[in-house]
């Protein structure tokens, strides 16, 4: 066995993170955690895996859940995808019979990548697979000194084939999971814990003053910025929403009324609002769009009341900007196409995108 593999294990059985589901062999469990901590941190993550055990304590019964039980328990998670696949892939489960137990089983399931694969075989069925994220990228590229930039498909290769070669086969999951604990308690990404590190002697980034430009990171695309207005329309203790439709980060998920500022701005609007705000629905939140307002046609909400401004909500490659607009007109306005009428008190009922929820923590304290 390779010194770093001895060193790494005996590490992860001295300071190894004490988790839930390190305590069970349960496929289905190991599945959950790994689709929740795809995007989620462990302190959050924790708390969201235990309450889908207890609603949900095996593939059956999260197979027999409606997709809108399950993004109503996923909600605050984000990355509603996850919830979606994870869905969808119970069903596959259910109609298999049993849960996968090879590696290209359980790659075939929806939302499981290479990561994903690689650790539900190690933990759960021990299949000798590594796993490769960012953990393993910093540890190894430090540890060995390699400086292939991250992120392109060549640095994916090799990275895969080193881990992949200290992997003991009969210690898998524990490998594994020492990477991951590892890359988060003590190779942090900023201010490693070199001094007490256990694998320092041997360390090539430490040895050469390189532990802070490792691993070498590719430039991705920039970050775009998208600009919303997000009103909500009170009328007589009601609310309107709408249900997305198929596409996009929040499908399924329940908005109000949105004002998507990608639209071009009439010539002289110099804004969303106040002359134009439901001229530009189309096409984020109503599919065929709205008359124009000043035409006489369309719903024109005057006196709307701005709450907040600058709502900032970081995705992984997008910064959403959204204005927040508390609406309560005298009269019944018509609704844009999709949109229906709930009772306020009923709106705990939807799953919701952040930004929504957000929007009504504004109203609820400035409404
Ligand atoms: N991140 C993703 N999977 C994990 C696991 N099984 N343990 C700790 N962190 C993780």
């Amino acid at each position: 066995m390779h010194s770093f593999t001895e060193t790494l294990l005996a590490w992860y059985e001295a300071y190894g993170r004490d988790l839930p589901w390190r305590h069970t062999r349960d496929p289905y469990a190991i599945w959950l955690s790994e689709i929740i901590l795809q995007q989620t941190r462990i302190a959050q993550g924790q708390a969201y895996w235990e309450r889908f055990m207890e609603a949900y304590p095996d593939v059956r019964s999260l197979a027999a859940a409606s997709e809108d039980e399950v993004l109503r328990l996923w909600q605050g998670l984000g990355y509603y995808s996850r919830a979606r696949n994870l869905h969808a892939a119970a069903r596959q489960i259910a109609e298999l019979g049993h849960f996968p137990d090879t590696l290209e089983g359980i790659r075939a399931l929806k939302g499981v990548g290479d990561y994903t694969a690689a650790a539900i075989g190690s933990i759960a069925f021990g299949l000798p697979a590594a796993v490769v994220d960012g953990n393993v990228y910093r540890v190894l590229s430090r540890h060995f000194g390699i400086s292939t930039p991250v992120g392109s498909t060549a640095a994916k290769k090799e990275f895969t084939e080193r881990a992949q070669a200290l992997l003991p086969p009969d210690r898998a999951a524990d490998f594994n999971q020492g990477m991951m604990d590892f890359g988060a308690i003590q190779c942090t990404p900023a201010s490693p814990a070199c001094l007490t590190c256990p694998l320092a002697d041997s360390c090539v980034a430490l040895a050469t003053g390189q532990v802070e430009n490792l691993p070498v990171k590719e430039k991705g695309p920039a970050v775009q910025t998208r600009r919303f207005d997000y009103i909500y329309l009170r009328f007589q203790g009601r609310t309107a929403i709408r249900r997305r439709g198929s596409g996009g980060i929040w499908q399924g998920l329940w908005e109000p009324l949105v004002c998507d500022q990608r639209l071009p701005a009439p010539a002289d609007d110099g804004g969303c609002f106040p002359r134009h705000p439901l001229g530009r629905f189309a096409p984020s939140a109503c599919d065929q769009g709205i008359p124009d307002a000043e035409q006489g046609t369309g719903i024109f909400p005057k006196g709307l009341k701005a709450l907040r401004k600058n709502v900032k909500h970081q995705l992984t490659h997008r910064t959403l900007l959204a204005d927040f607009y508390l609406w309560e007109p005298q009269e019944e306005p018509a609704l844009p196409p999709g949109y229906i009428w709930i009772e306020e008190a009923e709106l705990d009922r939807y799953a919701k995108p952040r930004l929504f929820e957000l929007l009504l923590e504004t109203v609820s304290r400035n409404g």
